[in-house]
């Protein structure tokens, strides 16, 4: 695991888009697992400003996203359709998006087309993740166990209270979402994972205690080819 140092959020979303970046430039046909959250926006100015200057082109490349709220249309500006959108797929040249659709009239149905795509197309060559304060990867909630495939989850309390800030009204924080499994961010080829200002103590759990899907995100332990990007001083080092 590499664990590089970013002094603040500009740095950190820097190394994060050079390290995308770089991975459309080794291989223009990538498959990329995009995240959203606050933690990505910066890195995805980045690509969308290197795209516009002509050094980044994704004309043969895919993104699958992890996840996505149920209930609210795509056109919600809180939908993760629309997030996307609005920082990254306006601005670059995606072969092909895909996010779950969370107004999926049968959910269940929706989450094993999902499982279908990222078959098709997987295994994800670069997968970009955030992390919650509660440990999450996608919307992998802690649990009593890991969650393979793609499935529709109740979201914990925690995050719903973290995700009200992007409402006017908690009240209007869908509970539950549509997540990526644990197998298919176990299966990508590299993970990325952001961690920013307030993240230091849920990295150094995950990346230094036991793995348990109470903590989702120290699953990535296991993984081969993980590179975390972080504020997180006393947790730069590698090994
Ligand atoms: C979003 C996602 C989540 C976020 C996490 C951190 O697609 O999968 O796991 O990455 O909640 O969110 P921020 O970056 O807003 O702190």
């Amino acid at each position: 695991m590499k664990i590089l140092y970013a002094p603040d959020y500009e740095s950190l979303s820097r190394k994060a888009a050079m390290l995308i970046g770089a991975q459309i430039l080794q291989k223009p046909c990538s498959v990329l697992g995009l995240a959203t959250g606050s933690t990505p926006i910066g890195a995805y100015r980045y690509l969308s400003q290197w795209h516009a200057a002509g050094d980044l082109d994704f004309s043969q490349a895919r993104s699958i996203n992890l996840d996505e709220y149920c209930g609210l249309p795509d056109s919600h500006p809180q939908s993760y359709h629309y997030f996307m959108r609005q920082h990254l797929f306006d601005h670059v040249n995606f072969a092909a998006s895909d996010l779950p659709e969370g107004c999926a009239e049968d959910l269940q149905a929706e989450c094993r087309r999902y499982e279908q795509i990222i078959s098709a197309y997987g295994p994800i060559d670069l997968q970009l993740l955030g992390i919650g304060h509660n440990g999450h990867i996608g919307f992998n909630e802690p649990s009593d166990h890991f969650v393979a495939q793609t499935h529709l989850v109740r979201l914990k309390e925690q995050t719903i209270q973290a995700n009200a800030r992007f409402f006017d009204d908690p009240g209007q924080v869908p509970r539950q979402a549509i997540t990526m499994g644990i197998a298919a961010i176990l299966q990508a080829k590299k993970v990325l994972l952001l961690a920013g200002e307030g993240k230091e103590e849920i990295l150094r759990q995950a990346l230094t205690g036991p793995i348990t899907p109470q903590v989702p995100a120290s699953i990535l332990q296991l993984h081969p080819d993980v590179t975390v990007v972080t504020t997180a001083k006393e947790m730069s080092c590698s090994r």
